[in-house]
């Protein structure tokens, strides 16, 4: 079966589905994405997803061609369409595409909206088990974290290197401090067994996955801190792990090479893993 994406108002074969070379997106990143994982053909935490969405256009004054009820509608055709048991719905609206080249907005343009979708089974990856390497690069990105932009470079090559080094993913640091990982939320557990991730801001993503999980995490009394924390500590730690709609959680077992307590994935982390799954599983629609 041929995969099916959607392109402005329709649905086409993925190698049919396609947007000019005067796209804003491609030509300025100027634009926005979402990814929700998807768990026996359902998404998974939607509703934080398409908030976020509609906080990250509403920053930087894009209208959305849609309703936010629309795209979900949309969202779950093409799960559908695609006969999606687990994976992911990865969706991008653009300032569109002009006549010309100009940085400034251009005027009666409608703006594009894509999606597709990916296959993973993100329950049974190999990975939460083992757990993964992360290596630490300088956090070279924008001042604007908090918005879900396709400006993607600075983690592109942070993950490329993270790769070439055999690490699973990158930890950013900025004035000596994680900011969070080239596509996930970085937490640690402490010794006196508190959670810690850093805090939102404009420093960082405001993970929709780290939000669930925190609040399931105070949910069952385990004291969580929302503050900044170094490689040294996290190094100190007695667990670590990232989160992300792509991989839900994730443990981390070193840090540039060197391990994290007995370097396998903590009880903690694997506990929070299946809160979170039960918690996927519950609430996906
Ligand atoms: N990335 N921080 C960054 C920089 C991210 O790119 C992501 C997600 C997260 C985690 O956010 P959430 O829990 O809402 O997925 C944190 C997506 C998955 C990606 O770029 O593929």
């Amino acid at each position: 079966m041929d995969q099916i994406a959607y392109v402005n108002g329709s649905f086409v074969p993925l190698a049919e589905a396609k947007v000019s070379i005067l796209d804003r997106g491609f030509l300025f990143a100027d634009g926005i994405y979402e990814v929700a994982a998807v768990l026996d053909g359902r998404l998974v935490d939607n509703a934080s997803h398409l908030a976020r969405l509609k906080r990250s256009v509403g920053e930087i004054s894009l209208a959305l061609p849609e309703t936010l009820e629309r795209i979900a509608e949309i969202q779950k055709e093409l799960v559908a369409r695609n006969q999606l048991v687990n994976g992911m719905v990865y969706l991008e609206v653009t300032r569109g595409a002009d006549k010309v080249r100009d940085f400034a907005f251009p005027k009666g343009i409608a703006p594009t909206l894509i999606m597709f979708t990916t296959v993973k089974d993100i329950v049974n990856a190999p990975s939460a088990k083992t757990g993964i390497g992360v290596m630490t690069v300088p956090d070279l990105r924008w001042t604007r974290r908090d918005i879900k932009s396709v400006a993607l470079l600075a983690q592109v090559l942070a993950k490329q290197a993270a790769a070439e080094a055999g690490a699973g993913e990158a930890w950013m640091i900025e004035d000596g401090k994680v900011t969070e990982g080239g596509s996930s939320s970085a937490f640690i557990l402490t010794r006196d067994d508190v959670l810690v991730t850093r805090q939102n801001g404009s420093e960082i993503l405001p993970g929709c996955t780290r939000k669930a999980v925190v609040a399931l995490a105070e949910e069952r009394q385990l004291r969580v801190e929302e503050r900044a924390f170094s490689v040294e500590e996290a190094l100190a730690a007695k667990e670590a792990f990232i989160t992300s709609a792509t991989l839900f959680v994730q443990p981390v077992i070193s840090i540039d090479g060197k391990m994290i307590a007995n370097g396998k994935p903590g009880p903690m982390t694997n506990r929070l893993r299946e809160i979170y799954v039960d918690f996927a599983r519950a609430t996906a629609v």
